[in-house]
């Protein structure tokens, strides 16, 4: 069986289907995108994780071209820049992100950060224009990225479509579980990102003694995990072989006790490697 056929895929609450495993491209250049992305597809990769603030969407749509892959047979999410909330703007933000891409529609579409100290704290009015591109059809599903509980309360208060991911930092040292069961109890499944924390968990003893036991790499263990945890994640690499090994994770299980070891390193907030939602204000230049 290909690596494809193997990942499970995920059922939204809009009716959408997702692959569990995907393949981000946060950090690779503009120029780089395309052929890593090609590489990413041919080695059974079929979810891609961008952004307009990563500024590589065209490479992306280049790479899924490059490999010859059907537009239907690969999802491609990606995330409205910190500079784009007032609806205006958010609808002009989704117009370039579909001409970057270069296909007429974007299978998820997010509000990358809920930065409740802008915009006088209305993140709202930015869901509603989501709301729009759903209902145009341009955005096949639709949801948030690095919301809080307190935030999606806000949103389940005022408007009508239950995002159908929220895209939040997880990983050993930073499990983010008050979140992720929130999500669990609103339908809103969890994508997972940094999920193994860039690099940083990869040295830990437990995990070391685990990959040993089981004859598999720490990080392949780490992606295990969450596959097991029922979090979608999509590790980014520039490196063929870890593009090729950070995949090929469906052949073997975790037992309870390991699943909980990796769960146990858990840090709390001090674990934390990105920024804390609830203060975050970056706009890009
Ligand atoms: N919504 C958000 O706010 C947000 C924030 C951050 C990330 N994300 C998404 O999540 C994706 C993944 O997160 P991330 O890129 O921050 O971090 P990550 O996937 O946890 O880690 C990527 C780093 O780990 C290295 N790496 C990858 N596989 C490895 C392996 N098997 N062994 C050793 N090192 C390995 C990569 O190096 P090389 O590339 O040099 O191989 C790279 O430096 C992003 O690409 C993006 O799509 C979203």
């Amino acid at each position: 069986m290909t690596s494809a056929a193997k990942v499970p895929q995920i059922v939204l609450n809009d009716g959408n289907r997702i692959p569990q495993f995907g393949f981000g491209v946060f950090q690779i250049p503009p120029d780089d995108t395309a052929a890593a992305v090609r590489t990413a597809l041919e080695l059974g990769y079929r979810h891609i994780d961008t952004a307009e603030m990563y500024r590589n969407e065209k490479g992306v749509g280049q790479g899924v071209r490059d490999a010859g892959i059907e537009r239907d047979e690969v999802f491609i999410t990606s995330k409205l820049n910190n500079g784009f909330h007032k609806p205006d703007d958010a609808r002009r933000a989704f117009d370039a992100t579909i001409d970057a891409l270069g296909f007429d529609y974007v299978d998820l579409f997010l509000i990358h950060w809920p930065l409740p100290t802008l915009y006088d704290g209305d993140f709202v009015s930015t869901w509603k224009t989501l709301e729009e591109f759903k209902k145009d059809g341009r955005a096949r599903s639709i949801g948030v990225s690095n919301f809080g509980i307190h935030h999606l309360e806000e949103l389940a208060r005022d408007t009508e479509i239950v995002p159908a991911v929220n895209q939040i930092e997880v990983h050993p040292y930073f499990t983010n579980d008050a979140v992720r069961a929130y999500g669990l109890d609103h339908t809103i499944v969890t994508e997972a990102w940094s999920p193994i924390a860039q690099g940083d968990v990869l040295d830990d003893p437990v995990l070391g003694q685990i990959a040993q036991k089981i004859g598999k790499t720490p990080a392949q263990v780490v992606l295990r995990w969450h596959i097991e945890r029922g979090d979608i994640v999509f590790p980014k690499s520039v490196t063929t072989e870890r593009i090729r090994a950070n995949i090929d994770i469906f052949d073997f299980e975790l037992s309870d006790d390991q699943i909980d070891a990796i769960t146990g390193l858990d840090k709390g907030v001090a674990g934390r490697r990105g920024p804390d939602p609830d203060t975050f204000d970056w706009i890009p230049k």
